[in-house]
């Protein structure tokens, strides 16, 4: 944590963990040190960073006409996976925002990020520790694998708790919406602020960032059914591939005429699922298949941050 504090201070990038993703760290208020993030990343500019504060108490240092509704879900869910956008306040950084008069903040809650932010007192600006459009990284070691030699530092923080990237709620349009799903699913938010969010049944392009094929592994994904996945491994020239399922009773079918080592059965349950799903990717890519096929995730709500990066993946 020293380290990773003289290295921030002195406008270094470290990669820090957090609930989510591991992220890579900047100061906020340090245009050369934002800089660094972009180009480590291999990130176009104008695609805007989320700025980590250690508590909302900060949130008027970074927003301005802030609605009633961001504390009540500050209240709600900070520290932890809810990214809220808001108006930026004037003097913010343009490099931060990527040029946009709106800026997204949150309180991350991994005690080690916390920690550097107490210690730190200002703005973190950190997007998540990959190159661009690959997988997050929810572990040190795939920071490691993508970043090495282009960061700084990586702070240890073990395995993230989500695995997924935060949601993301815009306040600044006229109603509510969800630009991002994540862990924070879309009823929370309501039961919170006691009216209906707007959640994009497909994906918007609203901003440059997000975008459609994202969090890909170098190798082709391809959703299936049961039933196609079934029918793919019947035809008589399989293609070298790894199948990742939820069902149980498909992974046992598949035993018949796949290897072991060419099936990972994923937990039937949307958090342990989402948690598992960017490690399980990162490492079937090193096993040189051709081809990756992910048996199609339940539809229900709780399932859709999964269902978001999984379809990017297979874009
Ligand atoms: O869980 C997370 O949010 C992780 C951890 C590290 O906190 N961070 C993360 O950052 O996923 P990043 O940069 O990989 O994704 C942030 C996305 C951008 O691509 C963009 O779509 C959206 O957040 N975003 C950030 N600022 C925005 C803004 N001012 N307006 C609209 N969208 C914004
Ligand atoms: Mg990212």
């Amino acid at each position: 944590i020293v380290r990773a504090l003289t290295l921030l201070e002195a406008g270094q990038c470290v990669a820090l963990p957090t609930e989510t993703v591991y992220g890579l760290a900047a100061d906020a208020t340090n245009e050369l040190a934002l800089e660094k993030i972009f180009t480590a990343k291999g990130r176009p500019k104008n695609h805007p960073l989320i700025v980590h504060l250690a508590s909302a108490k900060q949130l008027e240092q970074w927003a301005c006409d802030i609605p009633n509704a961001a504390y009540k879900l500050a209240k709600a869910f900070w520290p932890g996976p809810l990214t809220l956008l808001l108006k930026k306040a004037p003097d913010v950084n343009n490099v931060v925002t990527g040029g946009l008069t709106t800026i997204g903040l949150r309180v991350p809650s991994h005690p080690l990020f916390l920690n550097v932010l107490e210690q730190f007192g200002k703005g973190l600006a950190a997007p998540s520790a990959n190159r661009y459009k690959q997988l997050s990284p929810t572990s040190a070691e795939q920071v490691i694998n993508g970043l090495n030699g282009r960061i700084d530092a990586v702070l240890e923080g073990g395995i993230c708790e989500h695995g997924l990237e935060s949601t993301i709620i815009d306040l600044v349009s006229e109603t509510p919406r969800v630009l991002r799903a994540g862990p924070i699913t879309t009823k929370q938010l309501e039961q919170v602020l006691g009216f209906p969010v707007a959640t994009p049944e497909s994906h918007i392009e609203v901003v440059p960032g997000n975008v459609k094929a994202h969090y890909q592994p170098n190798t082709p994904v391809k959703m299936m059914t049961e039933k196609e996945i079934l029918a793919l491994v019947d035809c008589e020239e399989v293609p070298n591939m790894h199948v990742i399922m939820h069902s149980q009773a498909l992974s046992q079918t598949l035993t018949c005429s796949l290897k072991l080592a060419q099936l990972t059965l994923l937990p039937n349950n949307a958090k342990e699922y989402g948690k598992a799903l960017y490690g399980t990717l990162y490492r079937i890519d090193k096993l040189g298949t051709q081809l990756i096929v992910v048996q199609l995730p339940p539809t229900k709500e709780e399932w859709r941050a999964v269902n978001d990066r999984l379809s990017r993946a297979a874009c």
